[in-house]
């Protein structure tokens, strides 16, 4: 089920907190700054911050450029990005800001929070998921209910971190104030747990008036069944190699990447690489490793296309080499068509023998781009 692009916003200070103890919010970034976070928050479909926020700092949320809102009109979007609230509790002052500006709001709560805010009048939709909350069934919610496509997502530390510990953000901007807070009972930005992000990828760095601007992107594979937002990245980059094989009346293009566990690519492939006029792209990609390499028992591979399952042109089909090399996780997009061979199942084969192979079908019509040609 697609999710929007989730991109977590924050200013921090360096000694890594969020805010004081104090009664009135602490203002981390600078003035250029803020401008800056209007037009992120001008560009996306929704904002998100989680309960505590609303009640610690009485936030507005609102595009507060005129000129800005005025384009979101034009461009036939509402005037203001939906408000998105979550409490487990429903315990949400009626009479806050976030209610009485800017457009819709909506609060995603658990069965019994729900009651509670209900009762409460809140003028908003109230979205009970359950006894628990759970991050994944909101996301679902918000694309296919709401039709939001990219959430900015504000804080507090409590919904980041779950975030990036679940896999599920996309993208994180922090912006580093230089200042210290000094206080250990203050709120920080990332709390302990065991993070599903790997290490970073860093996207820019930007230096706006006093303070620093970090983009990064989660690197980390999903674990089992589970898509993580960095499987779409890599998917992705599967998707754009295959973009690059020599054109072949007899054969796919098919891109494949493989990553371990803790984000790092080991290697990538593409069909016809290189003096091979047949290679297939997961096989190229294998052939780049030590078939000792501790971290492939640990490690992904991403192929726009299934992994074959019969091949004429070598001994071994994909599907067999990934097996042999002792991976255990495939995500891919599209299936096999019967242009070659019939029947061809490389995901029945490897989930025969106990590799979790993810499909993700929104992948489907870029894998199938640089292959027009031979379907007809
Ligand atoms: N510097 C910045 O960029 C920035 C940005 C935002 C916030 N802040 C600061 O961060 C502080 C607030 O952060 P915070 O961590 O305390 O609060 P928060 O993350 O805004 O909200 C936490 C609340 O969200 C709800 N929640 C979160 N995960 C949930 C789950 N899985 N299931 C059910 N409910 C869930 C709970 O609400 P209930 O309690 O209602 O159940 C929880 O208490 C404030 O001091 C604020 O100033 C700073
Ligand atoms: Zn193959």
């Amino acid at each position: 089920m697609p999710y929007p692009y989730v991109l977590l916003s924050a200013a921090v200070s360096l000694d890594g907190y969020l805010d004081d103890t104090g009664p009135e919010r602490l203002l981390l970034s600078s003035p250029a700054d803020f401008d800056r976070v209007d037009e992120v928050r001008a560009s996306v479909d929704a904002i998100l911050v989680g309960a505590g926020t609303i009640r610690a700092d009485n936030p507005r949320l609102l595009v507060n450029s005129p000129e800005r809102r005025a384009a979101r009109v034009a461009a036939g979007q509402p005037e203001y990005p939906l408000k998105v609230t979550v409490s487990g509790s429903g315990d949400l002052d009626p009479t806050a800001k976030f209610w009485h500006t800017g457009g819709d709001k909506v609060v995603y709560t658990t069965d019994k929070g729900g009651e509670r805010a209900r009762a409460a009048g809140l003028a908003a939709d109230v979205v009970p998921l359950g006894p628990d909350l759970d991050w994944r069934r909101l996301l679902e919610h918000l694309h296919e209910v709401r039709g939001v496509r990219r959430l900015m997502v504000e804080g507090g530390g409590t919904i980041h971190t779950q975030l990036l510990q679940q896999g599920l953000a996309d993208e994180l901007q922090l912006v580093l104030a230089p200042l210290f807070v000094g206080t250990p009972d203050a709120p920080r930005l990332f709390g302990p747990g065991d993070y599903q992000a790997g290490r970073l990828r860093l996207l820019e760095t930007r230096r706006i008036e006093d303070v620093v601007l970090m983009r990064y992107e989660p690197t980390a594979p999903g674990a089992g069944s589970l898509p993580s937002a960095a499987d779409h990245h890599w998917l992705s980059l599967a998707c754009d190699l295959a973009a690059l094989c020599p054109p072949s009346r007899t054969a796919f293009s098919v891109g494949a990447v493989i990553v371990a566990a803790d984000g790092t690519e080991l290697a990538r492939g593409h069909s016809r690489e290189g003096d091979d006029p047949v290679v297939h792209a997961e096989e190229a990609a294998l052939a780049k490793l030590d078939p000792n390499d501790p971290r492939l028992s640990g490690a992904t591979v991403y192929s726009s296309l299934e992994p074959c399952a019969h091949r004429a042109s070598r001994p071994k089909p994909c599907a067999r080499l990934i097996l042999d090399a002792g991976v255990r996780r495939v995500v891919t997009s599209w299936r096999e068509p019967d242009t070659f061979v019939t029947a061809a199942d490389g995901n029945g084969l490897l989930t025969a023998e106990g590799v979790e192979v993810v499909v993700l079908p929104e992948y489907e019509e870029r894998a199938k781009a640089p292959n027009r040609h031979l379907l007809g």
